[in-house]
C-alpha cells in the first residue's frame, strides 16, 4: 500500500473551514489569556514545568519546536496531561506543521508567515496563528482566510502603536502580541480592542527553570494571571 494512503481503519481528521478555525482560535485565546511560550531544554522538565504553569492558572501552552525536545514534549503532555491545551510554536514550514499534527498539537503558532506554510495550514485540521509584523503580511494571510495573528516581535515592530494603526485598515482582525510583553506593558496591550490575548515567557525565568524552582514559576504564573484580571 502506498504510505500516503490512509488504511481502512484510519479516518483522516476533518478540516474545519477558516471561519471555524477563527472561532476555535477565539475560544482558545479567551481561555488562555496569557499564552506561555515554552522551550524545553531537558526532558525531565516537561511535566513539572507544565504542572507549575497550570498550577498558577495557565492551561493553554505553546511548546516551541526550537529545541529537539519540542515534539516529544507535546506528545508527552497530550498523553499525561489531557486537561491541558497544547500547541506547537516556532512552526516554520509545512513539514514541521505535519510533525506537530502527528505529535498531537491542538494548535500551531509561527513567528512569521510564508505562502507555503499559510496554504499548508489552510488544508490542515489544526488552526494556525501566523506571526505578522506588517500590513503586507496581514494582507497576504487575509486573502487565504486568516483573521487572527500573532503580532511578533510585538515590542520591536511597534507594539501598542502598531496595534492602534492596524485597527484602521483591518477592523475584523485580532492579535496575540508576543515578544517583549511583560508585567509593565501587559495592561497597555490587553486594553486594545484588537488584542485577544498575549504571549510571553516572562513567568518562565530561565534560571528558575534550570534550577527546577517550580514553585517560583508557579507563583510568577499566578501573579501574571492576577495582573491580567486586574488590568482588564
Ligand atoms: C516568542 O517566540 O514568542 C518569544 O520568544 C516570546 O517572547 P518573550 O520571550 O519576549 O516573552
Amino acid at each position: 500500500m502506498n504510505q500516503s494512503t490512509p488504511s481502512a481503519t484510519q479516518t483522516p481528521a476533518a478540516v474545519p473551514s477558516m471561519a471555524e478555525k477563527v472561532q476555535l482560535i477565539d475560544q482558545l485565546c479567551a481561555a488562555a489569556r496569557i499564552l506561555p511560550v515554552i522551550t524545553i531544554e531537558r526532558a525531565e522538565h516537561i511535566l513539572p514545568l507544565a504542572d507549575a504553569l497550570s498550577g498558577g492558572g495557565l492551561t493553554t501552552l505553546e511548546v516551541t519546536l526550537r529545541s529537539d525536545l519540542g515534539l516529544a514534549a507535546i506528545e508527552l503532555l497530550r498523553k499525561e496531561r489531557p486537561h491541558l491545551c497544547v500547541g506547537a510554536g516556532t512552526v516554520l514550514d509545512a513539514a514541521t506543521l505535519a510533525q506537530a499534527e502527528a505529535a498531537g498539537a491542538q494548535f500551531v503558532v509561527s513567528p512569521g508567515c510564508t505562502d507555503e506554510l499559510l496554504r499548508a495550514a489552510v488544508a490542515s485540521p489544526l488552526p494556525l496563528l501566523p506571526g505578522v509584523s506588517s500590513a503586507s503580511e496581514i494582507m497576504l494571510a487575509h486573502a487565504l482566510g486568516y483573521r487572527r495573528f500573532k503580532l511578533f516581535p510585538a515590542e520591536v515592530c511597534g507594539g501598542v502603536k502598531a496595534l492602534k494603526a492596524f485597527a484602521g485598515p483591518f477592523p475584523g482582525i485580532r492579535f496575540c502580541p508576543t515578544g517583549g510583553v511583560n508585567p509593565d506593558n501587559l495592561k497597555s496591550y490587553i486594553s486594545q480592542a484588537n488584542v485577544m490575548c498575549v504571549g510571553g515567557s516572562w513567568m518562565l525565568n530561565t534560571q528558575w527553570l534550570r534550577a527546577g524552582e517550580w514553585q517560583r514559576i508557579q507563583d510568577a504564573t499566578a501573579e501574571a494571571v492576577a495582573l491580567f484580571a486586574t488590568s482588564l
